[in-house]
C-alpha cells in the first residue's frame, strides 16, 4: 500500500484537523512535538504522511499531486483557483468574506462609483466586483492588517475575512456587504481521487460521522 499524503495549512487549521482526525482513529504522535523542526510526519501503521505548508501553498501541492489531500480554508481555495476536487466542508473555521469599510462608504457601493478596494484576496475581490456586481474598481493587494487601508486613506473599502467582527469594531469599520461564507475544506487531487478512491471515500465517510 502506498502512502496517502496530506498537506495541512499551518497553525490553528492543522491543529483542529488533527483533533478531528483523532476522533476517527487517525493519529500522528510525532506531529504533536511543538519544538520539532521536522516538516513531514509519518504514521507507518496506517501508511499516512502529513506535512505542514503555508495555507496558499496547500492547493498547489494538491493540484500537482505532491499531496493527495489538502485541508485549507475556502478563501484560499477560491483565491488560488487550482484544479482539484473540493470534497468536504469540515465545519470548523467558520467565518465570512466581506466588503467592509466606514459607514460612509456604503453610498459608494450603491452608486457603482469607481472605488479602491484593498485586500489580501485580489482574485476573490475582482470576481465579486467585476462579475457579480459589475462595478469597476481598483484592486490594491496587501499582505495583512487590511483594516488599516480605509483608515489611512489607501482605499475606500476592503475585502477581508470577518470572524468575530472585533477587529472591525475596534477600528470603526463595518460589514457593508457579504461576499460568501467560509470554513475549512478538504480538497483532493484529481488523479488520487480515482487511484485511491476506496481509501479516500472511507476517510470522507468516517469524517462525516463525527462532524454531523
Ligand atoms: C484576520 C482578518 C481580520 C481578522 C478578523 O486577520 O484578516 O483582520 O482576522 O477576525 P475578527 O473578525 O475575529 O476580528 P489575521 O489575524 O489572520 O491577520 P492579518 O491581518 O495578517 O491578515
Amino acid at each position: 500500500m502506498r502512502y496517502l499524503t496530506f498537506a495541512l495549512g499551518k497553525g490553528r487549521l492543522a491543529r483542529t484537523t488533527l483533533e478531528l482526525f483523532e476522533k476517527i482513529g487517525i493519529t500522528c504522535e510525532e506531529m504533536k512535538d511543538k519544538d520539532s523542526r521536522k516538516l513531514i510526519f509519518v504514521n507507518e501503521d496506517l501508511k499516512l504522511r502529513f506535512f505542514l505548508a503555508k495555507g496558499p501553498d496547500v492547493p498547489t501541492y494538491v493540484e500537482y499531486g505532491a499531496a493527495d489531500i489538502g485541508i485549507v480554508g475556502r478563501d484560499t481555495i477560491m483565491e488560488e483557483g487550482r484544479k482539484l476536487y473540493e470534497v468536504m466542508d469540515l465545519g470548523f473555521g467558520k467565518c465570512r468574506m466581506c466588503v467592509c469599510g466606514p459607514q460612509s462608504a456604503a453610498e459608494l457601493l450603491k452608486h457603482n462609483q469607481l472605488i479602491r478596494v484593498a485586500t489580501k484576496y485580489p482574485n476573490i475581490a475582482r470576481d465579486y466586483f467585476h462579475n457579480k456586481k459589475h462595478q469597476t474598481v481598483e484592486i490594491i493587494k496587501l499582505n495583512g492588517s487590511i483594516e488599516l487601508a480605509p483608515i489611512v486613506g489607501l482605499s475606500e473599502v476592503i475585502v477581508d475575512i470577518v470572524e468575530t467582527g472585533s477587529t472591525l469594531k475596534e477600528n470603526g469599520l463595518k460589514v457593508l456587504e457579504e461576499v460568501c461564507p467560509l470554513s475549512a475544506r478538504m480538497v483532493v487531487n484529481q488523479v488520487s481521487m480515482k487511484m485511491e478512491n476506496e481509501r479516500i471515500t472511507k476517510l470522507i465517510r468516517d469524517l462525516r460521522e463525527v462532524i454531523m
